[in-house]
């Protein structure tokens, strides 16, 4: 790990999770540029690293996980990082504060982390001006829209509709969450009739179909609701999934889990869902676990467009997407590819 990250994560894990948070967004929001220097830049030459994902370039396959950059403070931090895609929220149409702390937890020796925030946040109006005055260096920015915990289930639609009005025009992508655990009721939100009804109240929204549109599902489903996720995502023409929220693991408390603990059931349900949505013409975005090169590489071979990471980024820093880089470069020279999408072109001859 490079020593300005050390020191920092020194300082910041001396100090309660949530607070470190909080103070770590606030200073790289302050000091993007600074910030960047320390931690190292994004330098590549261009389109080497870059992939597809539904109509987007990605400069780099993987992005940042929604949920850390919560009210869109640091999006000028980022995206002057490796990071191809910067996914910020969870944003609720109405701030909240969401459940009471301490609600942030680092599980140091399994390098992972238990929340149960519950989509605290600043409300739409707040990230809305944040992004409109942020600087994206060209990156990918997609908005995580979920609904108000007052928001009664049956009146989540409009909820999802006034984001997604709201966002539709500066977003390069967004994303239906209905996948946290800490908002009651929220994941019952992924039965079939219910995302039916929430897709049809976006389709008459004057965007629908402009903006790439994703929907982000829980590693807790039964393998068997992917069928039937698949189809809706087919059915409503949106651009993929991205697979998969945290899960819940009682026995470490209560909340969702994230990080080495989730790897491998977030991984299982990808391959699941890749397998079943072959012919589709989905995007799979990958979260859960993902920590090093190697689970990078597994994936987009496997045939996922993109991967996405959080918790990884807390005990790593930017150190893990330089690592990443690096095996995607070897991978380059190994096969003599010019850059990663020729190379994922052939990818049923990788290993
Ligand atoms: C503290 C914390 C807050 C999160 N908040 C959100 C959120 O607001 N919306 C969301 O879609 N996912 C949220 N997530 C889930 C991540 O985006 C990601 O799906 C999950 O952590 C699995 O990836 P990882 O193992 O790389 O962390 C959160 C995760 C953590 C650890």
């Amino acid at each position: 790990m490079s020593w300005p990250y050390q020191l920092f994560k020194n300082v910041a894990f001396g100090l309660d999770a949530e607070k470190a948070h909080n103070l770590s967004i606030k200073f790289l929001s302050m000091f993007p540029n600074m910030a960047s220097e320390i931690f190292g830049r994004d330098n590549l030459e261009k389109d080497l690293l870059s992939c597809q994902v539904g109509p987007m370039k990605w400069s780099f396959p993987v992005g940042l996980a929604a949920g850390l950059d919560k009210n869109a403070e640091a999006i000028d931090f980022f995206a002057q990082t490796l990071f191809g895609a910067i996914e910020v929220g969870t944003v609720t149409p109405l701030a909240q504060e969401g459940n009471p702390k301490p609600r942030m937890f680092r599980l140091k020796d399994e390098l992972s982390l238990l929340n149960r925030m519950g989509f605290n946040n600043h409300g739409m109006d707040e990230a809305y001006q944040n992004i409109v005055s942020s600087n994206r260096n060209s990156k990918m920015l997609g908005v995580n829209l979920g609904k108000n915990k007052v928001t009664a289930e049956e009146d989540a639609p409009n909820d999802y509709s006034k984001l997604f009005k709201k966002f539709s025009r500066i977003a390069d992508y967004l994303v239906v969450n209905v996948s946290s655990p800490n908002t009651p009721g929220l994941r019952d939100l992924q039965n079939i009739e219910s995302l039916k009804l929430i897709f049809e109240e976006l389709k008459k929204c004057d965007q629908f179909g402009e903006v790439p549109l994703f929907l982000k599902i829980s590693p807790d489903l039964s393998v068997d609701d992917l069928d039937g996720i698949v189809q809706v995502g087919s059915d409503f023409n949106l651009t993929g999934i991205i697979a998969t929220n945290t899960t819940i693991m009682p026995e470490k408390g209560q909340g969702g889990i994230s990080g080495v603990l989730l790897k491998e059931k977030s991984k299982m349900m990808r391959s699941e869902l890749l397998k079943r949505s072959r012919g589709s013409d989905l995007s799979i975005i990958g979260v859960g676990g993902i920590d090093c090169f190697q689970d990078v590489w597994d994936f987009l071979i496997e045939g996922g467009d993109a991967a996405q990471i959080y918790t990884s980024f807390i005990y790593q820093g930017p150190e893990i997407l330089k690592n990443i880089e690096k095996g995607l470069k070897q991978k380059l020279n190994q096969y003599q590819a010019k850059n990663l999408q020729e190379m994922l072109a052939n990818r049923d001859q990788l290993k």
